[in-house]
């Protein structure tokens, strides 16, 4: 029986769920792993994640479709992309079987959890592995936890799918030849200090240049960015120090593919922005997130695409994403896996 929970009320929050799976990696290898019910981890106060960050996580969602089947968007990615960070990070990759297993058994069991089709929530899932061992002298730790849990969710943004006001930040999230690329906790810290000033400004989020000259822009601090220029074509900011999203990837099969859109990957200046038509954050929790103006030294740009809904681009693009997720478009071959 699903849980008794207003679902569309959700916003994007923690909420305990009633399982999560966890194994250790000790003496060098894997503990096989199991479904428990505590939702905290007791550690030393030495553990290297509490003092170095050895920290990497990633996120996915499941979804239940339109003929009531609950399955998850490609989690063999997000595998992949895990074991990349852990790897830049010094720590243990996960096996990408197990990782997608793993996946699978949580959201099973918590399948009470996973908000109706057409409520507009969905299940967050968030796989974590942290360095838990003891370590004062700076090294990896020899104790490692990988977890999954999961919660619902609804927006990221708050209104949904208004358009946001973004700014340019002062501050860089990543550096050259950094960890830009990978999931590690230490880059959401960093992005911390620049994303409260923004919305202190009343901004909803930055839009990071790159850090090595400050010409080209990056990603925000949760979610790449994409663009729609004057000729109807997709634009999408390439560099070396953003998370390879897998929502903008699969966005530019969809758009490629199936949409029969032109796609340009490519590194854009900042001062291409003021020729674009449309602007959106992808993410697995901003999903496709419309911009509506964006805050720069250079002064405002209002987006033609305007401040009270998403351009007809991306309109388009967020339905048909959704629509494989939620199983009314068909995708390509492999990007679902039912529960
Ligand atoms: N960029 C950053 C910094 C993120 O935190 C995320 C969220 O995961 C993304 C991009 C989007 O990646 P994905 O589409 O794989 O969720
Ligand atoms: C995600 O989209 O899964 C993320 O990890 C972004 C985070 C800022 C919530």
């Amino acid at each position: 029986m699903k849980k008794d929970i207003d679902w569309s009320k959700l916003g994007f929050g923690y909420t305990p769920t009633d399982f999560r799976f966890q194994a250790e990696w000790k003496d060098g290898k894997w503990s096989e792993g199991k479904l428990i019910s505590d939702p905290n981890i007791e550690l030393s106060e030495a553990a290297c994640v509490f003092h170095y960050a050895q920290c990497c996580f990633e996120g996915l969602k499941a979804y239940e479709t339109v003929d009531g089947h609950i399955v998850t968007f490609r989690p063999d990615q997000n595998a992949e992309r895990m074991q990349h960070s852990a790897a830049r990070l010094e720590m243990p990759e996960f096996p990408k079987e197990l990782f997608v297993k793993a996946v699978e058994e949580v959201v099973r069991a918590n399948a009470d959890w996973v908000p109706p089709y057409g409520t507009g929530a969905t299940l967050y899932i968030r796989p974590v592995m942290i360095g838990s061992g003891p370590q004062i002298g700076v090294a990896p730790a020899n104790e490692f936890i990988f977890r999954i849990f999961v919660m619902p969710v609804g927006a990221y943004f708050k209104g949904a799918i208004k358009p946001l006001k973004l700014t340019i930040p002062e501050f860089d999230r990543a550096a050259p030849r950094g960890t830009g690329d990978i999931k590690a906790g230490l880059n959401y810290a960093m992005s911390l200090h620049p994303t409260m000033e923004a919305h202190r400004m009343g901004y909803a989020e930055n839009i990071y240049l790159d850090p090595a000259t400050r010409t080209y822009i990056e990603e925000t601090g949760g979610a790449n960015l994409l663009f729609v220029d004057k000729e109807g074509t997709i634009v999408v900011p390439k560099s070396d120090s953003i998370l390879p999203s897998i929502t903008r990837r699969s966005l530019v099969e969809v758009a490629r593919d199936i949409l029969g859109m032109k796609v340009e990957e490519r590194k854009v200046r900042l001062d291409e922005l003021k020729d674009m038509q449309e602007g959106a954050l992808c993410g697995t929790a901003a999903v496709l997130a419309p911009i509506g103006m964006i805050n720069t030294p250079d002064g405002d740009i209002y987006l033609p695409s305007g401040m009270e809904k998403m351009g007809p681009v991306c309109t388009k693009l967020r339905e048909t994403l959704t629509g494989i997720q939620m199983g009314t478009v068909k995708g390509p071959e492999g990007w679902i896996y039912k529960i």
